[in-house]
């Protein structure tokens, strides 16, 4: 692996162990856990005190939960008296975690309440459940598992700030919510999250949703084209924020290089010419979400690290994010937001709302475990990329940097 590594040359795809191997995908994994602010899910999913999900990666297992004043805690979903799992639930409402072994009990914040037959000397204070590191930035919750040098999660976040303004994704109520299980490693599915060369031949319904010339120039996000088509491009794209910017909206973009510590970018672009939303027919799906109080047809990408990506349009945001499981094995999470008034059934309808990204999803999903057939055969050598596959060039530099420089 060392020589594959060493004799690796950016403008390709990476070497096969890479994508393959089990000791590759544990360090990796060990090294996103820890470096990384990883996305968990909306607080939507936990409106109330009590209420809570289990976040689970890389055998460990997280009790994402909100206690009595409201703040939202990761616990490490690991007893204190002998180890056992505290809680079995996948998700619900508790006004306390009761061990099933033995029954120690403990309140939202952690904090050991109930433990029969101790000794006099047992300090209870000193056997609270342990919390993950937790951060809530526009709703969005995102847990990391370093034990030192934790990043820094003002400085993750902050950047985003400016591009979500004014659109709701942090009051935002969940319509919906699906799982794609893609039997791929994670490289192979975060680098199709980062290039649109593969849209026209794999997802006709996305292109018929969004500009010819943006999908050339910024079909996979800031960062992800280059030549001519991006200049005329951007010549196009003045107008358009020239327009939002008068009147108060949202614009502008970031892309982070290699030498980055999260490989974060943002842009704010019109989705085609006369649509408003990201829908089929370009049509509203739901109320508005963001208070500018019409429909100016633009659609904010972020990517918070290539494990996470928000999609925010004027009446929902599409939430994806990827859970690594093992080698060739991730699980993609979608979550679509809409306004928290909007009604189901009569300001949306769930079918409508996800047609473009569970269409496209599903595509994804197939290739991308067509793309992990070929790269276990003994035949595959990292092949060059395109001028469309930019972005997943920079990708490849930052994972080589990081991870073994
Ligand atoms: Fe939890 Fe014993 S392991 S109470
Ligand atoms: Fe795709």
């Amino acid at each position: 692996m060392k020589d594959a590594i060493e004799n690796w040359k950016p403008g390709t795809s990476l070497p096969a162990d890479l994508y393959n191997s089990k000791d590759a995908f544990d360090a990796d994994l060990r090294w996103l856990m820890t470096s990384q602010w990883l996305l968990a899910g909306h607080v939507a999913q936990i409106p109330k005190a009590g209420d809570f999900f289990l976040f689970e990666i890389g055998g460990e297992s997280l009790i994402v939960t909100r206690n009595r004043e409201g703040e939202v805690r990761a616990l490490f979903n690991v007893c204190r008296h002998r180890g056992s799992r505290v809680c079995l639930e996948k998700e619900g409402s508790k006004r306390i975690f009761t061990c099933p072994y033995h029954a120690w009990s403990y309140d939202l914040d952690g904090r050991l309440r109930g433990a029969s037959s101790m000794s006099e000397d047992f300090d209870k204070s000193k056997n609270n459940l342990v919390p993950a590191n937790v951060g809530v930035f526009q709703g969005l919750i995102f847990v990391n598992f370093a034990t030192s040098d934790v990043p820094d999660f003002g400085a993750f976040a902050a950047r985003f700030k400016p591009l979500l303004a004014g659109q709701g994704v942090a009051e935002a109520k969940i319509a919906t919510r699906q799982s794609y299980p893609t039997q791929a490693n994670w490289k192979l599915v975060v680098e199709n999250f980062f290039e649109c060369y593969h849209c026209r031949a794999a997802h006709p319904t996305y292109c018929s949703v969004h500009d010819d010339m943006k999908m050339i120039a910024f079909g996979a996000g800031a960062g992800s084209g280059q030549g001519p088509i991006v200049e005329e491009y951007l010549q196009k794209l003045k107008a358009w924020e020239a327009l939002a910017s008068e009147k108060g909206y949202p614009t502008g973009m970031f892309a982070d290089d290699m030498n980055s510590e999260h490989f974060q970018s943002c842009n704010r672009l019109p989705i085609a010419d006369g649509a408003m939303t990201e829908s089929v027919d370009g049509k509203p799906v739901s109320k508005l979400m963001s208070d500018f109080g019409e429909f100016d047809g633009g659609q904010t990408g972020c990517v918070f690290t290539p494990l996470s990506t928000l999609l925010v349009n004027n009446d929902h945001a599409v939430l994806f994010y990827f859970v690594p499981e093992g080698p060739s094995s991730t699980r993609v999470e979608t979550l679509w937001l809409v306004h928290p008034d909007a009604e189901q059934d009569k300001d949306y309808s769930c079918d409508e709302i996800v047609k473009v990204w569970n269409t496209t999803l599903l595509e994804d999903k197939t290739i991308t475990e067509n793309n992990q057939l070929g790269v276990k055969s003994q035949v595959y050598r990292p092949g060059m990329l395109s001028e469309m596959e930019t972005r997943i060039n920079e990708f490849g530099r930052w994972y080589m940097q990081q991870r073994y420089k």
